[in-house]
């Protein structure tokens, strides 16, 4: 008997939590002439994010590796209505790299408003091997997702404290709930939000015109993420990634704390918070095991 209200209150909670949609509130007029930076955006969110930030007229500077596809994406920027578009290609695997970027943006556009920092390398879905190999992975993911963010971002404080910037950082699920298959990936997600948690608070405490917005995504149709996640978790469907670009624009333009999207992960961030071990069990029983292939026998290193 108790369960079934036991039940009922999860369910009431669940849909005031779901519908509570603090909704953030901004001025899309003031992203007329914003000076912005977009990394990771030659496919999936990035691009999106820099279609919707140069529609809205901002200045826009794009980076990812490919500069055929940025090149690409710059006439579809101009074509959008961003007045000026900078291309500046690069890889976020080299600290100073990522630091060149920024420094050239700013350069560029004489000044920087939004930093939003998307980029993504290194992330197959796969099991944990813990030999060398996966070690130096880990090691590349951690420059890649995770050391080169932090770069990025501490090169443009000084142009971000002089506009009352924000930086938007593009994070996981697997940023905050622990995920089999994906533990590189996931450590570094989850070292950004302890990182720019922290950065944030400091901010506040220094009284910094600077805003840090923490996203929150769940699985967003992306090429790269659909190839990793099709058949090998089953029954989740991927949500789309125009409204997806739309909702991280929002929160940067209202800097708020922290967006998550689509709302129904919010559903996931409750379980894990009071029903971990329900959670975890509906999870497990999403990975479809037999492609995943035999686990990897565990080794150590001689010696
Ligand atoms: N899609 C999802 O389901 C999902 C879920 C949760 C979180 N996210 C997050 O959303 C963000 C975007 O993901 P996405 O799905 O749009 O991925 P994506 O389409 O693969 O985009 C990743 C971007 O990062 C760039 N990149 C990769 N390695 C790089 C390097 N070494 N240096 C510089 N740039 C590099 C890629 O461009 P180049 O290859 O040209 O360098 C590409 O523009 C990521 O932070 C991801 O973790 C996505
Ligand atoms: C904070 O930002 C505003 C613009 O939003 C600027 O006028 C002001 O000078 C900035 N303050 C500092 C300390 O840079």
């Amino acid at each position: 008997m108790w369960k079934r209200w036991v039940g009922v209150v999860v369910v009431l909670v669940a849909s005031v939590y779901l519908a509570w949609d603090d909704e953030p509130t901004c001025d899309k007029g003031s992203l007329r002439g914003a000076r912005v930076l977009v990394t990771g955006a030659s496919s999936g969110i990035g691009s999106q994010v820099a279609l919707e930030f140069a529609r809205h007229g901002s200045r826009v500077s794009i980076t990812a590796r490919r500069e055929g596809r940025l090149e690409q994406l710059s006439e579809q920027l101009l074509a959008a209505g961003a007045p000026e578009v900078t291309v500046l290609p690069g890889s976020m695997e080299e600290l100073n790299v990522a630091r060149g970027v920024v420094r050239d943006a700013v350069r560029a556009m004489g000044g920087l408003d939004y930093l939003i920092l998307n980029h993504v390398g290194l992330s197959p879905i796969s099991w944990w091997a813990g030999d060398d190999a996966a070690t130096e992975l880990l090691m590349r993911s951690t420059r890649i997702n995770f050391l080169s963010f932090v770069s990025a971002a501490s090169e443009g404080l000084e142009a971000l404290e002089a506009s009352g910037g924000n930086i938007l950082v593009v994070s996981s699920l697997c940023g905050k709930i622990p995920s089999p298959l994906v533990a590189p990936y996931a450590s570094s997600k989850f070292a950004l939000e302890g990182f720019f948690g922290s950065l944030r608070q400091e901010l506040k405490l220094r009284n910094s015109n600077i805003s840090i917005s923490i996203a929150t995504l769940g699985y967003i149709n992306t090429d790269t993420a659909v190839s990793q996640v099709q058949g090998r978790l089953l029954g989740v469907e991927p949500a789309p990634v125009a409204p997806c670009a739309e909702a991280l624009v929002d929160a940067a333009c209202a800097r708020v704390d922290s967006i998550v999207y689509p709302g129904v992960a919010r559903l996931a961030l409750m379980l894990h918070r009071w029903a971990p071990a329900l959670l975890q069990r509906q999870a497990q029983g999403a990975y479809n095991v037999t492609a995943l292939g035999t686990p990897p026998a565990f080794t150590r290193s001689e010696g």
